[in-house]
C-alpha cells in the first residue's frame, strides 16, 4: 500500500480499541504514524495501557491535558495543525466521540482525507459531548467505519452515501481475543481476595452522573441497596473525575464498596469477565460485558450501544436508585444466552482488506482541490445528485 496514514489517539479507550489497527500495520508494514493528543496523561489511565497492550510509543505528543472543552479543542485544532503541516499523511483516522476524534475536523478543514472508526454510533442524547462530536465526524469524514448494521442504517438514514459506509465489526472484540490467555492468566481476583462470579464491577464517569451532587448520590445509595441484598462485595475502580466530586460533594462510600484507583486493561478485563454483574456509566464496559456474556446494568437514560439492550446484556436504568437495583434483579436472573451482535473478531482483517482496495483513491488528491471544469449545459440538481452519491462527476478531469 501506498497511502500514508495517521492515527490520532488521546484517552484509555483509544489506546485500547486501536490496537488491532495498529498490530495489523506493524505486520503488514505499512507507513503510518501516531498522535498522542494527551487528554489522559495519569500513569494509570495512560503508560500502563501502552506497556500492557504492546503499542508503540507515539511520533506526537501535544500535551493537550485536562481543562474545559474549549480549551482541548482549541488546542487540539492547533497543534494539530502542525503536526499535519509536518507529516502531509494521505489519510487521518479518528476513533469513536472522545475529544481527540475532533482531530478529523482540523484534517477536513486541511483537505486531508478523514477515515472514523466506529461511525454511526447515536444516543441522541445532546446532553453528551460524545453525541455532538460523533455527529460532527460523520458528517465530514470521507470513509466511515462502522462497526455493525444498525450503525450502519443510522448513517444511510442521515443521508450518508452508501459508498463511503464501510461495516467491519467492533475493535474491542478482536482486542479481548488477541489478549484472552492474558487476561485469563491475571491475578487481580486472587489479589484483592474475591472468588468468580461473587462480586459486582462498578465504574462511574459520565460528567451527567458524577459532576452533580444529586445522581452521584443516588448511584452511591444504589450500591448500599446492592450489597445489603446480596451481600457481595463491590469493586469500583474509581475516574479521578468522581472521586473529586465524592469529596467536593462531601458524600459516603457505603460499606461493601471497595474504591480502587483506576486499573490496567488486563487486570479490568478479568474482573470484568469473572463479575456477577457490572453496573456502569462506560461505553466500552458495555460491550466488554456483553461479549463476555455477563449481565450489564447501564446507569443512563440513553445508549449509543442499541445492540446491547436489543439482544438483552444489558438495561438502561438510569441513575435512579430504585430503576439501578431493579435492573440488577433482573439482569441477574436473565440466561447469559444473548447473542453476540458484533459478528466475528475479525475486525483488522476488515480494515485492511478495505484499505488496499481504496488505496488509489486515498493517495490521489481530494477532488475539490482541483478546480472544476463545470459542463454548464447540466442542471445544477444533476450534479448534486452526483455528489450525494459520491460519485466523482466526470468532467471535474
Ligand atoms: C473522556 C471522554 C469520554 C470517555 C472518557 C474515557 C471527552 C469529552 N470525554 O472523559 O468520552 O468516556 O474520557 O475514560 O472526550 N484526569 C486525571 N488523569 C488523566 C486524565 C484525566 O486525573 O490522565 C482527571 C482530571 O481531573 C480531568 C478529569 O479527570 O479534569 C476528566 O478528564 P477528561 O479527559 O476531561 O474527561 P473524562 O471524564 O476522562
Ligand atoms: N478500563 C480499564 N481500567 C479501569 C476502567 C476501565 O482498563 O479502571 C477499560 C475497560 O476495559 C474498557 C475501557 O477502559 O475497555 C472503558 O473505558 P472508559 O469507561 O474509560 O471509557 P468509555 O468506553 O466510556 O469511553
Amino acid at each position: 500500500m501506498k497511502a500514508k496514514y495517521l492515527i490520532v489517539l488521546g484517552i484509555r479507550p483509544d489506546i485500547i480499541n486501536y490496537q488491532p489497527l495498529v498490530n495489523e500495520f506493524k505486520r503488514k508494514k505499512i507507513d503510518f504514524s501516531i498522535v498522542h493528543t494527551g487528554q489522559h496523561y495519569s500513569y494509570f489511565f495512560d503508560r500502563l495501557f501502552f506497556k500492557q497492550l504492546n503499542f508503540p510509543k507515539p511520533d506526537y505528543h501535544l500535551k493537550i491535558g485536562s481543562g474545559s472543552q474549549a480549551h482541548q479543542l482549541g488546542n487540539l485544532v492547533q497543534k494539530f495543525e502542525n503536526v499535519l503541516l509536518k507529516e502531509k499523511p494521505d489519510l487521518v483516522f479518528s476513533f469513536s466521540d472522545a475529544n481527540p476524534a475532533l482531530s478529523g475536523i482540523v484534517a477536513s478543514k486541511m483537505g486531508i482525507k478523514v477515515a472514523h472508526l466506529e461511525a454511526g454510533m447515536r444516543s441522541y442524547d445532546w446532553r453528551m459531548q460524545e453525541e455532538k462530536n460523533r455527529r460532527l465526524l460523520d458528517s465530514i469524514s470521507d470513509y466511515l467505519f462502522t462497526p455493525t448494521s444498525s450503525t450502519k442504517k443510522n448513517l444511510i438514514n442521515e443521508g450518508i452515501s452508501t459508498h463511503r459506509i464501510f461495516q467491519v465489526g467492533k475493535p474491542i472484540f478482536e482486542v479481548l481475543e488477541n489478549f484472552k490467555e492474558k487476561i485469563d492468566k491475571n491475578k487481580i481476583l486472587e489479589e484483592l481476595h474475591i472468588f468468580k462470579k461473587n462480586y459486582f464491577l462498578v465504574t462511574a464517569h459520565r460528567p451527567e452522573n458524577v459532576d452533580v451532587k444529586r445522581p452521584l448520590g443516588n448511584i452511591l445509595t444504589a450500591l448500599e441497596e446492592i450489597y445489603k441484598k446480596y451481600g457481595k462485595p463491590i469493586i469500583f475502580p474509581i475516574h479521578p473525575r468522581t472521586r473529586a466530586s465524592i469529596k467536593k460533594f462531601n458524600l459516603k462510600v457505603p460499606k461493601g464498596v471497595k474504591l480502587l484507583e483506576p486499573i490496567g486493561f488486563l487486570e479490568f478485563s478479568k474482573l470484568e469477565k469473572n463479575a456477577f454483574c457490572c453496573v456502569t456509566d462506560s461505553g466500552t464496559v458495555q460491550e466488554d460485558t456483553c461479549i463476555f456474556k455477563v449481565p450489564c446494568v447501564t446507569m443512563r437514560i440513553s445508549t449509543e450501544r442499541s445492540e446491547t439492550i436489543e439482544v438483552g446484556s444489558s438495561i438502561a436504568a438510569g441513575v435512579n436508585k430504585i430503576h439501578i437495583v431493579d435492573a440488577v434483579d433482573k439482569m441477574v436472573n436473565r440466561k447469559s444466552n444473548w447473542k453476540n451482535p458484533y459478528g466475528k473478531p475479525d475486525f483488522s482483517k476488515k480494515m485492511s482488506k478495505i484499505l488496499e482496495k481504496l488505496d488509489n483513491e486515498i493517495c490521489s488528491p481530494k477532488i475539490w482541490w482541483d478546480s472544476p471544469k463545470i459542463n454548464s449545459s447540466k442542471s445544477i440538481s444533476e450534479y448534486k445528485t452526483k455528489w450525494k452519491n459520491s460519485s466523482i462527476p466526470d468532467e471535474i478531469f
